[in-house]
């Protein structure tokens, strides 16, 4: 699967965000390396400090189905500005590969695409415990 086909599952995605305190609507979608694709959306808390990202709604619904085998995640959020994964979701996914494919989006024709590592550069992983 290409990256703008990808890019289209995280915008659908982001129509069911559930930010009804920051309305920042986040998408992502993650590609497995067998040609599957899970997505998510951030989902908030009244609360507050529950409320999930996107990446991590996808990956944990990834890996909860048993794939664990991530080739690229693409992420969509709501500003003209590309936004690249926080900090939480750049280790949560570090789990599962330094060599993951980010695709940071805006629109399927207006992205950027990093390797993990180098978001994460010199991360910790589970190769170090
Ligand atoms: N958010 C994401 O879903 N992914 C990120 O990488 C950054 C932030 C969400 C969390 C919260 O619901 C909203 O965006 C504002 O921070």
């Amino acid at each position: 699967m290409n990256n703008q086909e990808l890019i289209k599952y995280a915008l659908e995605a982001r129509e069911k965000s559930y930010s009804p305190y920051s309305k920042f609507k986040v998408g992502a979608a993650i590609l497995t390396r067998s040609g599957k694709v899970f997505t998510g959306c951030n989902i908030e808390s009244s609360s507050y400090t529950p409320t999930i990202c996107a990446e991590r709604t996808a990956l944990s619904k990834c890996v909860s189905e048993g794939h664990t085998d991530l080739e690229k995640i693409a992420v969509v959020g709501s500003l003209e500005k590309i936004s690249y994964p926080c900090g939480v979701c750049r280790q949560f996914l570090r789990e599962f590969g330094d060599d993951i494919i980010i695709i940071s989006a805006t629109s399927e024709n207006n992205y950027t695409e990093y390797k993990l590592s180098e978001l994460l550069p010199n991360s910790f992983g589970p190769e170090d415990l």
